[in-house]
């Protein structure tokens, strides 16, 4: 799979930790940055995690602030993007299997590399299960029609 992954400066030492751990897994992860720990805007990151998702360059979007919750937020803005802010790996499991989430926002400073880890583990190996969440998701893309 091909994954996009982007953060903040809060989140550099995080991104480069599931950078690794999902090339060890034989995905193929581009890199928006920031590999620096200079003070930045995590909308940057966000925009550029969820427009090439929307864009299909990647086929999921991992976007790491300090919370998780502003970078979340602003890839939520972008249109085609369902993101999922997670603190632990049930939300991130049903997300993708209710929710059809593309995109999974956590915070660098809120849960740690092994429990990241597993949260990742379940947003990237869990497929959409379809079926009646179909027709739900179709209504979230109604609304954003709509707006
Ligand atoms: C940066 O200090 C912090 O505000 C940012 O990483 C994030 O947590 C925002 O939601």
């Amino acid at each position: 799979m091909r994954i996009v992954i982007g953060n903040d400066h809060t989140a550099v030492e995080m991104k480069q930790c599931i950078k690794e751990y999902l090339e060890g897994q034989g995905h193929e992860v581009i890199n928006v940055g920031t590999d620096s720990s200079e003070s930045v805007d995590y909308p940057v990151f966000g925009e550029k995690v969820a427009r090439a998702v929307v864009a299909k360059e990647a086929d999921r979007g991992i976007a790491i602030c300090g919370t998780g919750v502003g970078i979340g937020i602003v890839c939520n803005k972008v249109r085609g993007v369902r993101c999922v802010t997670c603190s632990e790996p049930y939300s991130a499991r049903y997300a993708r299997l209710h929710n059809n989430a593309n995109v999974l926002s956590f915070g660098a400073r809120v849960v740690g590399q092994e429990l990241a880890k597993m949260i990742v583990d379940e947003f990237i190996g869990t497929e959409f299960e379809g079926g009646r969440h179909e027709r739900r998701v179709n209504m979230i893309l109604g609304l954003e029609e709509r707006f």
